[in-house]
């Protein structure tokens, strides 16, 4: 199998995952959520804890916590293991990623429309500061995400 066929496999089964989040009307939708999951992880689902991080969308626990803190399997928010269990769980740090930009929600870029790229950089940058430039690593990645959809969709 050629590795782009690989590859648009890797993003069809990301946007499996992460279309059980974005069912109901959302301000980000599961496609965005599967490149900005590719950006920061390739979308590693067993990456874990690394630093002040944790998951594939990379979440620290400032950002769960402004997330509303979202849990799985009703943990208590306020418990230990609240903020890695949420956040390596792909259904639930997609929650906090969606309720994220519903939060920050803002025209980073200036261009006149709130879109996956002013998405792209709140999650990357935060929700202050997201017209900062982005790091080519995650920005290669994203973008080419991007594109690989759309052709996808043809
Ligand atoms: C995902 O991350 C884990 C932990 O860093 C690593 O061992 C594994 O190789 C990664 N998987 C892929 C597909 O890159």
């Amino acid at each position: 199998m050629a590795r782009y066929e690989l590859f648009t496999l890797a993003i069809f089964a990301t946007l499996c995952v992460l279309n059980q989040v974005t069912a109901q009307s959302q301000p980000i939708d599961q496609i965005c959520l599967g490149c900005i999951c590719h950006g920061m992880s390739l979308c590693n689902q067993t990456i874990g804890c690394n630093g002040d991080t944790c998951g594939a969308f990379k979440i620290t626990w400032a950002y769960w916590s402004d997330a509303g803190k979202p849990t799985i399997n009703g943990i208590d928010p306020n418990s230990a293991d609240g903020y890695s269990r949420c956040t390596n769980d792909p259904v639930c740090a997609g929650k906090a990623v969606e309720n994220y930009m519903t939060k920050y929600s803002q025209d980073c870029n200036g261009d006149g429309a709130i879109d996956c790229r002013d998405y792209a950089s709140i999650h990357r940058l935060g929700g202050y500061g997201c017209n900062a430039p982005l790091d080519p690593t995650y920005l290669a990645r994203f973008n080419k995400c991007l594109q690989d959809v759309s052709q996808l969709n043809g």
